[in-house]
């Protein structure tokens, strides 16, 4: 090996160690893993972001007798160092570069298709499409899947309810244990932290703009708003919009907001929260990063346009030159407007995908232990399963739960007391 790729390895091996320090729910089942082997002999392809976490959820798959195999899902979330870590010491095939083009992307994909996997996981739902489009042929050896995010769970219920869903999928974002804290306290954080490593702009007295107010919304204001900003949130449906208010945020259109905003964050899912129609009345050196799984969410052709000039400025910061009626201004676009959480910083802490891994890790072992009859398609995670998690985590906290009495059970489980 070279001294540099020696470097590399070392790098990627300590940090992923650094990351399973705080994840002690997928620690706890490795050990357990260790000597029951409940995946032993079951091939599982992972599209996921490769990440020091994500490789643990890995190790952890194979101390359990899996033979995995990983790409990338997202050309910008690699880092190269896992990869290298991955490869060398782990002896965990992985095919992913950070940057990578959508060609190699897709290769790196079919590569990992190519081990004809039993279980697929995914984040996104691009290794299930590019099964399901590029090489149905593996389909009839795939027991099931897991599908980690929204934006996935989205895609895959778009195929379900078109009957085009080969195989059974388990939500894996639906998990409670999942959505609550990856989502809100995950995305929170780690949006707010790729923004900052990126720009190094101060956060307190700025106005940010957040599209959305589901799980990750509610976590990105929460996050801008204790660093001290004024929080405007966007949001189409007037329930999260209502509650956004109540939480204490301003609540408008983006076609208001738009002259308003100095940072905005879109978080939606869907595609355009902010068009061009938006840009052009923003403010002179107003910034976008989008934290949502594809760089749709920001019109970037739109803006490209109106671009007269354009430059990289900064690590992960470029700046566009546009000409908006009467008006040239700057309009700064963070990492691509690729999910800035993990292109800019590392993504989620280790900690809340601690919670996240130990649902795919025990949802793996449901679907080989118990081979659950399911149809094609997309499941929740077993209720039983979402609890563990939480009982786990709160343990490795040294936090307990209190217990019902019997007389306490029995004043919930029945009608007869009321007003005395
Ligand atoms: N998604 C968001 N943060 C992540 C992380 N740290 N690892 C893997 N997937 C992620």
């Amino acid at each position: 090996m070279f001294a540099d790729t020696v470097k590399l390895v070392d790098k990627g091996k300590k940090r992923i160690e650094w990351a399973g320090v705080s994840m002690p729910v997928v620690r706890s089942i490795a050990e357990r893993w260790e000597k029951e082997k409940p995946l032993e002999g079951r091939r599982i392809a992972a599209c996921l972001h490769v990440t020091t976490e994500t490789a643990n959820l890995a190790i952890t798959l194979k101390t359990g007798g899996a033979s995995v195999a990983l790409c990338a899902s997202n050309p910008l979330s690699t880092q190269d160092d896992v990869v290298a870590a991955l490869n060398e010491v782990y002896q965990i095939p992985t095919y992913a570069k950070r940057g990578e083009d959508a060609e190699s992307y897709y290769k790196n994909i079919e590569t990992v298709l190519w081990t004809r996997p039993e279980i697929t996981m995914d984040d996104g739902a691009d290794l299930v499409a590019t099964l399901h489009t590029k090489h149905r042929e593996l389909i009839p050896g795939v027991v099931a899947g897991t599908e980690e995010t929204t934006t996935g769970v989205i895609r895959l219920r778009a195929m379900e309810r078109d009957g085009a869903l080969a195989y059974p999928i388990v939500a894996i974002n639906e998990a409670m244990t999942k959505h609550m804290f990856d989502n809100r306290y995950g995305t929170g954080q780690s949006t707010l932290d790729g923004i900052i490593r990126a720009t190094n702009r101060l956060i307190a007295g700025s106005t940010v703009v957040v599209a959305g107010y589901g799980w990750c919304g509610r976590g990105v204001a929460s996050r801008a708003h204790g660093f001290g900003a004024r929080v405007i949130v966007v949001e189409v449906d007037p329930i999260r919009a209502l509650e956004a208010a109540m939480d204490g945020h301003s609540v408008m259109t983006m076609d208001q907001a738009a002259p308003l905003g100095d940072i905005f964050i879109t978080v939606t899912g869907d595609i355009k929260a902010i068009d061009r129609r938006h840009i052009e009345k923003m403010k002179d050196g107003a910034i976008l990063a989008n934290s949502g799984h594809f760089n749709v969410e920001l019109d970037l052709p739109g803006l490209e346009a109106m671009t007269v000039e354009r430059r990289q400025v900064r690590e992960n910061v470029e700046e566009f030159v546009i000409r908006a009626p009467g008006e040239r201004k700057r309009i700064y676009v963070v990492a691509e407007g690729r999910l800035v959480n993990l292109a800019a910083a590392e993504g989620h802490p280790a900690a809340v995908m601690d919670m996240s891994f130990a649902n795919q890790a025990l949802v793996c072992e449901w679907l080989s232990q118990k081979k659950p009859a399911l149809e094609k398609k997309v499941y929740s995670v077993p209720e039983d399963i979402d609890r563990l998690v939480a009982r786990m985590k709160l343990e490795s906290l040294g936090m307990a739960v209190e217990k019902l009495s019997e007389e306490q059970h029995h004043y919930l489980t029945s009608w007869e007391s009321g007003t005395r």
